[in-house]
């Protein structure tokens, strides 16, 4: 079976005309094994020394070179030595008139394929010629193989790593979605009981405000009173934040100019801020691009922002409003660039949102205050998250919500005992009606 095998491959040599280079200084045996090969089918060149063959295979390599051992000038060994340094691939073939033990280990050391003894057997030769050719070719195809098998192994391992990285996007996003589904039950729950909430306190504030109303009575009974009703304005507000986290509203879409929009909202938060020492400075780009929004929703959006950090400055501070049309991707920086703005969820997974080159609107908001603990970052915009003893964790998830529903992204930038950037950027308009 092998045999065939080989009989098989001999004959697809000499078809394929392997090419030969026979080197020897005797005329003679140059023409008789170049007479010979040729006549088996191969394509043969002769060589009277060393030198010349050199040269005659540096301008083309042969297969195989069949050199005799003792050459004037440059010996069989030399040549083979040679030769393995330009091509180790091609087959060298030492003939000698001398069988010496020595030489005969030098030249299988080199790399020589076989070591012939004249006389020459021509039959013999001829099979230690095919032999060492189907070797070479096995030795070719089996490195086109492995070549092969590295390539396939190397694609097998990247699709194993982007199998590996879908299944864990596959995972987040279970978990994400079993996080939604126990929101969206949290949700409907407490837009329930925040509903059922609401009358009461209404009716509690009412009577409250009736009987402070009543001028008789004594201090310490209008300082309880008092109290009661700042402890409902705070359930209102709860109440409330419950109610528009759980609403969906309705958008109402119409271009809009960020800064008047902004400016109207700091003013109408004008007691809060100074009644807290509040400067605020405002960086407004003038004629930027206008966007397209939903004015009630991004000026709720807004006022989450301020508040906290209005509730941040605990003793006062520099709070900066700032706008600017950028210019693509990389046109993101927060104002002081001091710190690396995170936006959640990442910039790179928002491509459709925030184009490349495209112009968005960024809007920053820059407090002076305690800042955000950097393993709190991401959970700042969670639901129900909060630090605060009298927060409902609600006014940075309606915030996000919103930005989101305006096609944007929020991100942001803090340092402990330094302050907090939050950078919203939108999309602008493009001249369509909504
Ligand atoms: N500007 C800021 N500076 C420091 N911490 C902030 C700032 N903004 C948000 N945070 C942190 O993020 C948390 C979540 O904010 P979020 O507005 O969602 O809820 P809250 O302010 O605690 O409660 P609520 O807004 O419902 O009254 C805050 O409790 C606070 O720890
Ligand atoms: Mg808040």
């Amino acid at each position: 079976m092998e045999n065939a095998l080989n009989k098989k491959m001999g004959e697809e040599l000499k078809q394929d005309k392997a090419s030969l280079l026979v080197v020897d200084d005797e005329k003679g045996i140059r023409d008789i094994f170049s007479r010979i090969l040729t006549e088996e089918g191969y394509q043969v060149e002769t060589a009277e020394d060393g030198y010349q063959a050199m040269r005659a295979f540096k301008k083309r390599p042969f297969d195989l070179v069949l050199a005799d051992i003792k050459m004037p000038g440059m010996d069989g060994i030399k040549l083979l030595e040679e030769i393995k340094k330009i091509n180790s691939e091609t087959e060298v073939l030492i003939i000698t008139g001398y069988s010496s033990v020595e030489s005969a280990a030098q030249a299988v050391g080199l790399g020589a394929s076989a070591y012939i003894l004249k006389p020459t057997d021509i039959n013999n030769l001829s099979l230690d010629i095919e032999s060492a050719l189907i070797k070479q070719r096995l030795r070719k195809e089996n490195n086109l193989l492995m070549e092969r098998l590295q390539r396939v192994n190397k694609k097998n391992a990247s699709i194993l790593e982007d199998l590996k990285g879908s299944y864990k996007e596959l995972k987040a996003t279970e978990a994400k979605l079993i996080q939604s589904a126990k929101l969206a039950a949290i949700g409907t729950l407490a837009a329930g009981v925040a509903h059922e909430l609401s009358n009461p306190l209404t009716i509690i504030a009412g009577r409250t405000e009736l009987l402070l109303m009543d001028e008789e009575k004594d201090p310490e009974s209008r300082n309880n009173l008092m109290v009661t009703m700042q402890q409902v304005d705070r359930a209102e507000k709860i109440v409330q934040n419950l109610l528009s986290f759980s609403r969906r509203c309705e958008q109402h879409l119409r271009p809009i100019e960020a800064n008047p929009l902004l400016q109207e909202t700091i003013d109408l938060l004008e007691y809060q801020l100074s009644h807290n020492r509040i400067r605020v400075t405002r960086k407004f780009e003038p004629e930027l691009p206008k966007m397209l929004g939903d004015g009630n929703q991004l000026q709720q959006a807004f006022v989450n922002i301020i508040t906290n950090a209005c509730q941040s400055m605990r003793k006062g501070g520099i709070l900066t409003v700032a706008t600017r049309k950028t210019m693509g991707k990389n046109d993101i920086h927060p104002l002081s660039r001091s710190a690396d703005l995170t936006f959640f969820p990442k910039v790179s997974q928002n491509k459709r949102r925030i184009s490349n080159n495209g112009v968005s609107l960024q809007i920053d908001f820059s407090d002076t205050g305690c800042g955000i603990a950097s393993k709190n970052l991401s959970k700042a915009f969670e639901p129900f998250f909060t630090t605060k003893p009298s927060g409902t964790g609600l006014g940075l998830s309606i915030t996000h919500d919103i930005v989101k529903a305006h096609n944007g992204i929020i991100g942001v930038a803090s340092k402990r005992g330094k302050g907090t950037t939050f950078s919203l950027i939108f999309p602008t308009w493009n001249g369509n009606p909504g």
